[in-house]
């Protein structure tokens, strides 16, 4: 599985302990580093650009941190066909994957401590989407993001 990961400058220390997690686990994981290429840039824009190389196929997964994981989360979801959520603890990051098959994680270096992180991270990145009851609500989602970004039809 390919992993894309980037942060702002709320998150840096807390990116780089993920990246060698993952890293350390022999998962393949590209650093995007948009703040290395573009000082002083704020987390917009640099969400939204891990967001367009998962819409594009480049990447499967991805992992977003800021702050509060709250912004990160809001601008992925921009991205039509991209879905992020927020989690500081391992049964969201679950279900994340499991009842929303999102495939963006999003948390807050100000929030959550180096240890419980990577226990998130790993609790998302062994869990598949299930099907089931939770896929007719994410076709749903899908429909309206359609009217959302289509209004004209
Ligand atoms: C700092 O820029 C802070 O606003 C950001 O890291 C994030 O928490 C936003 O949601």
């Amino acid at each position: 599985m390919k992993v894309v990961i980037d942060c702002d400058d709320a998150a840096i220390d807390l990116k780089k302990v993920i990246v060698g997690h993952l890293s350390a686990k022999g998962v393949e994981v590209t650093d995007l580093d948009y703040l290395g290429k573009k000082s002083g840039a704020y987390y917009p824009e640099i969400g939204f650009n891990l967001a367009r190389t998962i819409k594009n196929g480049t990447f499967e997964r991805g992992i977003l941190i800021c702050g509060t994981g709250l912004g990160m989360a809001i601008i992925a979801n921009k991205v039509e066909g991209v879905y992020a959520g927020v989690c500081h603890d391992v049964f969201s990051a679950e279900r994340l994957r499991k009842s929303n098959n999102a495939q963006v994680l999003t948390m807050g270096a100000r929030v959550i401590g180096p240890e419980l992180a990577k226990m998130v991270v790993d609790a998302w990145l062994v869990s598949e989407f299930q099907g089931g009851g939770s896929q007719p609500k994410v076709d749903q989602i899908r429909e309206l993001e359609r009217k959302s970004f289509h209004p004209e039809g």
